[in-house]
């Protein structure tokens, strides 16, 4: 199954998907990454192994005073020239317009450190982190689920409890979050290649 990457950042999702294809517990190829942030370290992690890069950023689009959709249609259109099966959004921080969404056919799937409904949109796992130490919740989570204009919702493909643990630190919390994370990337790209099989 061929997989295009979207980051803007540091790249661990992405990095546990390479390490997932290359033990081969994973039977897929990622065939871009594409970062709209030229400092991602996760192009680095993208170089160090081979694989095709893009660095797209939205600003000349502004610049011209272009819209976003002008922007999502031609990162699309880009992307598509990879063929890609999937588009996974790992760890990417700009908010998709159905003139990209629309262009995959519901074959978006994103990456959010929170469960269904419960903090959506930015800084999930510090606002976890808040509500826990205000004694609204006693858990969070992480999910991957098919990307729609509406931010951080869409039909769930895998997700995940995270619990809080006495004495927890926030550092401690956020790297059982990420751990999560770089399991249930790989888990939502192997049952999105069942789906595709069948
Ligand atoms: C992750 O929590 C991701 O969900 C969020 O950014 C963090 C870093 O992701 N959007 P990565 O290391 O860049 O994959």
């Amino acid at each position: 199954m061929r997989l295009a990457v979207l980051i803007s950042g540091n790249g661990s999702n992405l990095q546990a998907l390479i390490d997932a294809i290359e033990a081969q517990t994973l039977g897929a190829q990622i065939v871009l990454v594409v970062s709209n942030r030229r400092e991602a370290y996760g192009l680095v992690r993208a170089r160090q192994h081979g694989l095709e890069t893009l660095y797209f950023p939205i600003k000349p689009y502004r610049e011209r005073g272009q819209s976003r959709e002008a922007y999502d249609a031609d990162l699309a259109a880009r992307v598509r020239a990879y063929a890609p099966d999937v588009v996974v959004l790992a760890g990417w921080m700009h908010i998709l317009s159905p003139a990209f969404l629309d262009v995959f056919a519901g074959r978006v799937i994103n990456l959010h450190p929170a469960l269904p409904n419960a903090f959506n949109g930015v800084n999930a796992i510090e606002r976890a982190w808040q509500a826990y130490q205000a004694g609204e919740i006693d858990h969070s989570g992480v999910m991957v689920h098919y990307a729609i204009p509406e931010v951080d919702a869409g039909a769930v493909i895998v997700q995940e409890r995270v619990p809080f643990l006495p004495d927890d630190t926030f550092e401690q919390f956020a790297a059982r979050i990420h751990a999560t994370e770089h399991r249930l990337i790989v888990e939502a790209v192997r049952r999105l290649a069942e789906v595709l099989k069948s």
